[in-house]
């Protein structure tokens, strides 16, 4: 009788601690989590590496670098777990025991992604998300020009290592210093720089990566097909950069920036058929792009386009105005427009125009700009825009509410590699490559849905101007209208209308990789590479 009722107590309170334990804990987290422990050298302690959606900071973490509002909002699905690793062996593990529990894994460095891929899914598929956040750490090395950068940090936060290292020292990245080194250099990585030393990816000499089976390769182990593929031929499909070692290229102490902006209609016409002549033409040492945005003229509280003259010069304020008095006198540079610097005040200054804080401070903490919902596509421009298409695509410029425009110029080092030195095939014979962005505040679908109808309809219209067979686009500007995997079997001939444009001739050899490197398809996403098959 009393051994009877104990042993009912027992189970009762048994019982009571199991559901108390499947309460806090779902059974994904629950397994993996065993999983992890049973995989990893080192402990993983569920306390500071795991947030699960009822855990009160998930949705702090989960929204903490991610850059697109669109892909945050409620409706869109969330993971069922985020995962913080802060030692390697846990991402070795994650690796295993993801493919052990046949659940899909994103991983995200920056947050970046212009379609959320790294954070979000559009396969309604469960998925763990393996945040990089942990893996900052930059090891300068001025004596032999390089340094080992982890995929979590920024863009900004190497540039100011190495600034602090060496006045002459810089690295060939992006524009906007929040971007993270992780997904950026995955897709090519562009900058100031790109004309007089090409892309980031074309300065990577090695690498640590944890590949498909949970192991640990460098250049040197993996081979080089799969260190051609990591360089340009896109995030989340051959494996998890844990960091990266670059080359270090030359700066002069001083450099030279510029922002020339022109509102004048006829004025503004002239000189954009004339940039588009000689941007790619100029001196190597010049990069000048051109940011277009609506603002409302003072005058007559009209909207009208405005056209930024964008640029930095690697040398000082005299050299320049010959340079430009040879190749732009049109655009009328004068000495007081020019404003000499070091380097690293110069990603300061070029920032301020992608709507960043300018402070030091601010890109030491890699912090983002002002957050939007926003939609955006990419264009290679090959043969001049006829001042027709011109007067055409300002007038759209006018129908949106606050849309953006980039023309990047091409030429130099860009043109003097080859198409298949790296996946990231826009070399010789682009003049500059268009990036269109439209951007909103708000999660109404309906507003939402003219926004990317203006945008549609935009790219529509640009078709005749711009790069044909393939219509081409950069990967980093990802868009999903181009075309999506479908799922794991999606096969290379099914993405090759969306891969080609991306990646040219090099989609078929990224295939052929990613069927050896990893034939299960267990890095994939809406558009990672498929197999050769
Ligand atoms: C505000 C803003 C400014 C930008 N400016 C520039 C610019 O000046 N120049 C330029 O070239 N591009 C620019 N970009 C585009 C940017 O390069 C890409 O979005 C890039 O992929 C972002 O990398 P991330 O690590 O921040 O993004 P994430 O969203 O973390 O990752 C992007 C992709 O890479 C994958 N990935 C992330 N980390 C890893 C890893 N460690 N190993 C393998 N795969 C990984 C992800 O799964 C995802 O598919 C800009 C983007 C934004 C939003
Ligand atoms: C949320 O997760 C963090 C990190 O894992 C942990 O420190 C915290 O205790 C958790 N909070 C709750 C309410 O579960
Ligand atoms: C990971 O753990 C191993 C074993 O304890 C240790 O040697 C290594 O330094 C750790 N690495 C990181 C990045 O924490
Ligand atoms: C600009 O070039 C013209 C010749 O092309 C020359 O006459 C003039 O002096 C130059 N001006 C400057 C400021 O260099
Ligand atoms: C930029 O950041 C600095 C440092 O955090 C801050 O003091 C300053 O107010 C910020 N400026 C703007 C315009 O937000």
């Amino acid at each position: 009788m009393e051994l009877a009722i104990l042993l009912s107590l027992t189970f009762s309170i048994l019982a009571l601690l199991f559901t108390a334990a499947t309460a806090a804990s779902t059974p994904v987290e629950h397994s993996f989590h065993q999983c992890l422990s049973q995989n990893s050298d080192i402990p993983v302690p569920f306390s500071t590496t795991f947030y699960t959606p009822n855990n009160a900071s998930f949705t702090s973490v989960l929204v903490s670098n991610a850059q697109n509002l669109r892909f945050i909002e409620p409706s869109v699905p969330k993971p069922e777990l985020i995962f913080v690793p802060f030692n390697i062996s846990h991402i070795q593990a994650a690796v295993i025991c993801s493919k052990q529990l046949q659940i899909q894994l994103r991983v995200r460095s920056g947050g970046h992604d212009y379609e959320g891929l790294s954070y979000a899914s559009d396969t309604n598929q469960p998925f763990l998300l393996l945040d990089l956040s942990n893996f900052k750490s930059i090891i300068v090395n001025i004596d032999d020009n390089s340094a080992w950068v982890e995929a979590g940090a920024t863009i900004g936060q190497l540039y100011y290592r190495i600034a602090q290292k060496s006045k002459i020292h810089g690295y060939p990245a992006g524009l906007c210093p929040s971007v993270g080194v992780g997904g950026h250099i995955t897709g090519g990585g562009y900058g100031p720089l790109m004309r007089k030393y090409g892309l980031a990816a074309d300065n990577v000499v090695d690498v640590q990566l944890v590949n498909a089976n949970g192991i640990i390769l460098d250049r040197k182990s993996m081979g080089e097909d799969l260190f051609w593929a990591i360089r340009g031929g896109t995030g989340g499909s051959f494996g998890i950069i844990i960091s990266w070692k670059i080359n270090l290229v030359t700066v002069p102490s001083t450099v030279t920036f510029f922002n020339v902006v022109k509102t004048a209609e006829k004025e503004k016409i002239k000189l954009l058929h004339k940039y588009q002549q000689i941007a790619h033409k100029v001196d190597e040492d010049l990069f000048i792009r051109v940011i277009f945005q609506d603002v409302d003229a003072a005058t007559k509280g009209e909207k009208t386009v405005q056209t930024s003259y964008n640029a930095l010069f690697l040398g000082g304020t005299d050299r320049l105005l010959k340079v430009m008095n040879e190749s732009f006198p049109e655009l009328g540079l004068k000495k007081e427009d020019c404003n000499e610097m070091s380097w690293l005040d110069s990603v300061l200054s070029i920032s301020a125009s992608s709507g960043y804080n300018t402070s030091l401070e601010a890109l030491i903490e890699g912090r983002p700009p002002a957050r939007l919902s926003f939609k955006a596509k990419s264009d290679y421009v090959q043969k001049p825009i006829s001042k027709t298409g011109l007067k055409g695509l300002l007038n759209r410029f006018l129908e949106e509410d606050s849309p953006f425009m980039i023309w990047t110029p091409y030429g130099g080092k860009m043109s003097q590699i080859s198409e298949s030195e790296i996946p990231f095939p826009h070399r010789k014979g682009n003049r500059f490559m268009i990036q269109y962005i439209t951007g909103w505040f708000t999660d109404d679908k309906d507003v939402e849905a003219k926004h990317i109808g203006w945008m549609r309809n935009l790219y529509s219209y640009m078709e005749r101007y711009v790069s044909r067979s393939p219509r081409a686009a950069y990967v980093n500007y990802r868009d999903l209208d181009l075309g999506m995997n479908k799922d794991r079997s999606t096969s290379f001939l099914e993405a090759s209308s969306w891969g080609t444009k991306y990646f040219k001739s090099n989609f078929e050899r990224l295939a052929s990789i990613k069927s050896k490197v990893d034939p299960d398809n267990f890095f994939f996403h809406e558009q990672s590479i498929p197999r050769l098959m």
